[in-house]
């Protein structure tokens, strides 16, 4: 995580450096920085905590010059405080940093024999230190990060500024995301385009193991060994205006009231105009060719392929494996032949993620991903991107990102059902109709946001909560406890419903809600069992339901949510609504940070 940027410009850096820097900060809050160079000579201010620190600062101690880099941390290596904020300085040098430097130790003592001690607990430190030590060595400044970056180990996105040049930044990028962007006799240096979008709209993404020297004139990039390295400038488009609440409290409110809206975009992108057939973006996929899926997501995009499973497997009867990044990448799974990968990522830039599609690449047959960035190294390291449209997510917790990775989660599934012949035209038709539909219900339930609001307020009066469920249910049941927990910061934990008796109803006592979410489905009357069982207990049941499930199951319940009927199959994208109510009404009474919880990070580009 952590963002970088960089800036040679025309006018005074200071206030371009904080802009962009505001753009990432959903990458970690932890402490912010900027440096620049002034009358030839570094210099830096720092701050802990959210970027207005850094910019409070900024007011009684402004920093001039018109070259300069920023950083906004989320800490690996060393405590949220001001001597381990980025950007690092050594000597004659300043850099910014986003990654893990992991042979850091290493060269802090290889350093320290040469008299260079840390003054830190970060990584970072070592790459001023060393580009320090080389610069001293006599080698010019592109020479001594060249030679730098050719000693590091581990991930990094990095980004170089030297006392005494003014027109000069090195940028170099391995494992973590890098972009330059190109103005008019400026330049800029940014971890995405997103950072860069008010500064300019020409983007060139470094690819791994580019190094890139930045001039006013523009930019000459070499691959590690020096080779030339020819890559594009693309023009992009992006939303400018991503810092509004729109008259919300908070930006997670104003992203669960969107779902409606992005939801209809995202089906409106998938559907022919008469809304009876699903398409695909450029060539699509032809499912005819394909006998397995393996899918692989982190948080909640793996709840999101969690329930496409089940998706696959019922209507088009493909087998699939759902798996989280961080363990698919180093277990070396086999992948046989006729297997299509499919990773799914708001942000497309998730580090475990993006490993597990590169182990992917030269053994799945087509590689498949389902992003919210088009221009993300996920979505570029596919076969086929599947945009979900859901528009910029700023909340760190994700809502409308999941809501739109499901809708596009079924139209795939729907794609390979009717590819494969598991689906009768009806019923296909049944269910486009259905999603088109959606959208309302959605509203349906936004409009009982006072009653969500009251159940809320329980909930926060609890330290556990237990979230089950069945089905096509399980997943959600995972998400809703997920959500509850990063932004409440409440314990909570979700089971299938049919395991509860397996362990966990050990835990049942007075004072734990448990959340059982239980459209009246074919499975419904197996739930209600469970939900007895847990009432026989004397356990609190908060029973989400549609009408004829409260009919059939309210009594003895704690407190019920009704919800509107819909087609059991899509009831994950609905019932998504009351995971996400509960979650932000129990962290607002709670009066947690709730853009922002503490300890996380929007886009986590470290493993
Ligand atoms: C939880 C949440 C995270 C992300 C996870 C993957 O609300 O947002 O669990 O889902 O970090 O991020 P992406 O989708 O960007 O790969």
């Amino acid at each position: 995580m952590c963002g970088i940027v960089g800036v040679l410009g025309h006018h005074e850096v200071a206030p371009i450096l904080v802009e962009a820097l505001k753009r990432l900060e959903y990458r970690g809050y932890d402490s912010a920085g900027i440096a620049t160079v002034n009358n030839g000579r570094l210099d830096r201010r720092r701050a802990v905590g959210k970027l207005v620190n850094l910019s409070d600062l900024l007011v009684h101690e402004p920093l001039a010059g018109k070259a300069g880099i920023g950083h906004t941390r989320w800490a690996t290596h060393g405590a949220p405080n001001v001597a381990n904020a980025h950007p690092h300085c050594a000597g004659s040098v300043a850099v910014v940093h986003n990654g893990i430097i992991e042979n850091y130790r290493e060269l802090r003592s290889e350093l320290a024999q040469n008299g260079m001690g840390h003054e830190t607990d970060t990584d970072t430190e070592t790459v001023a230190l060393l580009a320090d030590y080389h610069l001293k060595q006599g080698l010019s400044p592109s020479e001594a990060a060249r030679a730098t970056v050719a000693r590091l180990e581990g991930a990094y996105a990095l980004c170089f500024l030297f006392d005494g040049e003014t027109d000069l930044l090195i940028a170099a990028r391995k494992g973590s995301p890098l972009a330059i962007g190109h103005g008019d006799n400026e330049m800029f240096v940014g971890s995405d385009a997103i950072a860069l979008a008010p500064l300019t709209d020409r983007i060139t993404y470094l690819e791994e193991g580019d190094f890139a020297v930045v001039t006013r004139d523009g930019v000459t990039i070499t691959d590690f060994n020096g080779e030339l390295a020819n890559r594009d400038i693309r023009t992009i488009q992006i939303d400018n205006a991503r810092v509004d609440k729109a008259g919300h409290k908070h930006f997670m409110a104003k992203e669960i009231a969107e779902q409606p809206v992005v939801i209809g975009d995202t089906l409106s992108h998938y559907l022919t105009d008469d809304g009876r057939d699903v398409v695909l973006p450029g060539d699509g996929i032809d499912f005819t060719s394909i006998d397995r899926l393996t899918m692989v997501a982190c948080g909640t995009a793996y709840y999101a392929c969690l329930t496409a499973k089940y998706w696959f497997e019922q209507l088009a009867r493909m087998p699939v494996e759902v798996d989280i990044a961080s363990e698919f990448r180093y277990r070396e799974p086999p992948i046989s032949a006729r297997t299509a990968a499919l990773f799914v990522s708001q942000s497309g830039e998730t580090a475990d993620t993006l490993a597990a599609l590169r182990y992917c690449e030269p053994h799945a047959q087509t590689i498949l991903s389902v992003v919210n960035v088009p221009e993300s190294s996920i979505a570029r390291e596919s076969n086929l991107a599947l945009p979900i449209h859901a528009g910029a997510e700023i909340g760190v917790a994700s809502t409308k990102a999941f809501t739109c990775q499901l809708t596009v989660l079924l139209l795939l599934a729907l794609k390979a059902a009717k590819d494969r012949g598991t689906i009768t035209d009806d019923r296909l038709a049944d269910i486009l109709s259905s999603l088109r539909g959606l959208p309302a219900l959605i509203n349906n339930v936004l409009e009982q946001d006072t009653t969500f609001r009251k159940c809320a307020r329980l909930l926060a009066e609890t330290d556990n909560v237990l979230f089950l469920g069945r089905g096509l249910m399980y997943p959600l049941a995972l998400e809703g406890a997920l959500k509850l927990k990063e932004i409440s910061y409440i314990h909570a934990e979700a089971y299938a419903s049919g395991e509860l008796k397996h362990g966990p109803i050990a835990l049942i006592d007075k004072k734990m809600p448990v959340v059982v979410m239980a459209p009246r489905d074919a499975l419904f009357d197996k739930t209600v069992s469970n939900m007895q069982e847990v009432m026989a207990r004397g356990g609190k049941i908060l029973l989400v339901t549609d009408g004829p499930g409260a009919k059939e199951a309210n009594e003895g319940v704690w407190r019920s949510l009704t919800m509107p009927e819909v087609d059991p199959i899509l009831s994950p994208i609905l019932y998504a609504l009351p995971a996400q109510l509960l979650a932000y009404h129990t962290a607002v009474a709670k009066g947690t940070d709730v853009d922002q919880p503490r300890n996380l990070a929007k886009s986590v580009t470290v493993e």
